[in-house]
């Protein structure tokens, strides 16, 4: 049994796509899958709960977590630009049963993540609908929570439905909708900014570390949450025009504008409002309507409303081909890997997304699922930085016009610790479910991925 065995990069993978996208568009991708329901849902929860209005400390902290894996992604992306990301970086450097594990961990984040975006939508349309007075029975209104009587949220799962039919016929016109809502992105954003920077009462600043350090360190491993997405950038390196440069500008492009958003709406929303009063389900919406200009409250939650729906669709839409590039390679079932005739996508895959998203999504509370998805992610950033050590050992320092991680391998070493730090600030429930579906990963491997591989193929086709 060869755990170990390796993909290697075939030159005309890498050249079959069209190189059109530019910095701008990678920017623009990154933005899009990175500002969601991190900054418009999580933060309520974020500051009531754990840090208060040193929220926007916690928002630094995942920042730089964030910058210090974006690097090992950026070098990989500048040195194997294939499509599928840190599952094919893993295949190519560390062999089959670790990227397996990568892939898993990946699968898990972008279904938990299009889960929580869909649950925090719904948090929005129940906030706006509320403004009309128009409520949904308190059993439908939120994931399984039984000490306040909810058991089921009905808007996220018929997102979930909605969201699937569409990726599976729409693929492209839905992420081209996508860039457009990056700019109503911007414009809720900036509304917020200008207008609440006249509302702020420095007091609501006092005290500014209610939880002291470590809630501020527990706030950023929840809110770590909103900075995932960057690595859409990577998957898109194919089609990149001069990836080797663009692909790490765009990742730290992104994550460096989102940081810097963040920490001027968190510091805003704190100023607003008493964190104390934050514990709503659309708190950027609810700042607006507790300083009396629900208008305006209106406006961003409709804003909201359009921009979380395209991350769903953007997350979904990687979900599905992560499954079909894997089962491609044969470690997940092949049927996913069938190409609608007609509309040409992978539909059968999108389904089995759409199927696990709509149990998540409908039955599950926002804030586990963030979690949930942060320590999946956390888990393979881990696998990526210890990816470059080894791609150094293998393929030696970046060439010229190659991206380079500065200071291998202290800077990855650090990198790893400091996502470890990260997940041990996570609860017990979260690390309890992980385990499960690590154990579950496993499983699969063993007792399906092995044995139908592409490479097991290759080295011994009568085992098919
Ligand atoms: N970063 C994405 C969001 O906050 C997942 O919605």
């Amino acid at each position: 049994m060869d755990l170990f065995r390796k993909k290697v990069i075939q030159p005309e993978r890498v050249t079959n796509l069209k190189k059109e996208l530019k910095l701008k568009d990678l920017i623009m991708l990154g933005i899009g899958a990175i500002i969601g329901t991190g900054i418009f849902v999580v933060t309520g929860a974020a500051s009531v709960e754990y840090a208060g209005p040193a929220l926007i400390l916690s928002f630094v902290i995942a920042g730089i977590v964030v910058v210090l894996s974006g690097l090992s992604f950026a070098e990989f992306a500048s040195r194997i630009p294939v499509l599928g990301g840190a599952y094919s970086y893993l295949y190519v450097v560390f062999g089959e049963f670790i990227a397996w594990l990568a892939g898993w961990f990946l699968i898990c984040e972008f279904l938990l993540a299009v889960s929580s975006v869909a649950s925090g939508w719904s948090g929005y349309v129940q906030g706006f609908l509320a403004s009309a007075d128009i409520y949904l029975p308190t059993a439908l209104t939120a994931g399984y929570d039984p000490s306040k009587g909810t058991y089921i949220d009905l808007i996220a799962g018929l997102v979930i439905v909605f969201v699937t039919l569409w990726v599976s016929q729409e693929a492209k016109k839905a992420l081209r909708l996508n860039n457009a809502m990056v700019w109503v992105k911007f414009a809720i954003i900036a509304l917020f900014i200008v207008f609440g920077v006249f509302f702020v009462e420095p007091t609501n600043w006092q005290p500014f570390m209610p939880f002291g350090f470590s809630g501020v360190f527990n706030g950023a491993a929840l809110v770590f949450f909103a900075f995932l997405g960057f690595d859409a950038v990577a998957m898109a390196a194919e089609e990149v025009e001069d990836a080797k440069k663009n692909v790490p500008r765009g990742i730290i492009g992104s994550i460096a504008i989102a940081t810097v958003l963040y920490i001027v709406v968190t510091l805003i929303l704190t100023g607003i409002v008493p964190y104390t009063e934050l514990g709503v389900s659309d708190p950027v919406a609810f700042a607006m309507r507790y300083i009396n200009h629900g208008v305006v409250g209106s406006i961003i939650s409709v804003g909201a409303i359009l921009t979380l729906l395209t991350v769903t669709i953007a997350m979904m839409y990687s979900l599905a081909r992560l499954l079909y590039a894997i089962s491609k390679d044969g470690l997940l079932p092949r049927f996913m890997q069938d190409v609608d005739p007609k509309q040409q996508t992978p539909k059968k895959a999108t389904y089995v997304a759409g199927a696990f998203a709509l149990f998540f999504a409908a039955a599950f509370p926002l804030n586990i699922l963030a979690e949930l998805t942060n320590i999946a992610a956390l888990s393979y950033l881990i696998l990526m930085s210890l990816g470059i050590i080894k791609l150094r050992k293998m393929l030696g320092e970046p060439q010229k016009g190659e991206f380079k991680v500065p200071f291998v391998p202290v800077l990855p070493l650090i990198s790893v610790a400091s996502c470890l730090f990260l997940m041990t600030r996570l609860q017990m429930t979260t690390w309890i479910v992980f385990a499960i579906t690590l154990v579950i990963g496993v499983v699969i491997y063993f007792v399906y991925g092995y044995r139908h591989s592409a490479l097991q193929e290759m080295e011994d086709p009568s085992k098919m």
